[in-house]
């Protein structure tokens, strides 16, 4: 599935109807955000955890590299690995622990291997004067995932 994303506003809703779709319980569940600097990762995930029914700020995860997040129904772990540079290191982030979590992942190519142990993966990329949004199921429960948001989001929202 493939959406063009004029500007940021239709970042902000795909990542929106995205939350819509979500299983209520989405503890295990792994999404990766990939892209290049300045492809709209962040305005995604910050997007999506506002949602999901966070009201607050949502700080880069740059240095802390998790920033954790308790919400309504599930905790979600937003996580930008662009600071790592082995593999090993999700160990000592505690990234085993996090299965009681939605872990939503910036920069997953420092990972390669996350590629296997994920749900989704979104590829940002520039396109035109906005950016564009592919999403790639990595997993048998993604499909019914995707199913729902490409109905979502090529129907006008009704509300
Ligand atoms: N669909 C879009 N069209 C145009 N600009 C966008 C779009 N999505 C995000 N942006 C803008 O691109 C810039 C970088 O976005 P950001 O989410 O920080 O990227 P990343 O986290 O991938 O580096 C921000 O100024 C943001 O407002
Ligand atoms: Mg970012």
């Amino acid at each position: 599935m493939r959406r063009h994303l004029p500007d940021v506003a239709a970042t902000e809703a795909l990542a929106e109807q995205l939350h819509s779709v979500l299983p209520a319980d989405t503890a295990g569940w792994t999404l990766l955000l990939e892209g290049e600097l300045g492809a709209g990762k962040s305005t995604f995930a910050r997007a999506l955890i506002s949602a999901m029914g966070h009201g607050g700020a949502i700080p880069s995860p740059t240095y802390t590299l998790v920033e954790p997040y308790e919400l309504p129904g599930r905790i979600v772990y937003h996580i930008d690995l662009y600071r790592i540079s082995d593999e090993e290191e999700l160990r000592y982030l505690g990234w085993t622990e996090m299965d009681d979590g939605f872990r939503l992942v910036e920069w997953p190519d420092r990972a390669p291997g996350l590629m296997q142990a994920a749900d989704l993966n979104i590829r940002l990329s520039y396109e035109e004067d906005g950016r564009s949004a592919e999403f790639i199921g990595l997993s048998p429960r993604s499909d019914d995932l995707l199913a729902l948001l490409d109905a979502a989001s090529t129907t006008e929202r009704q509300d």
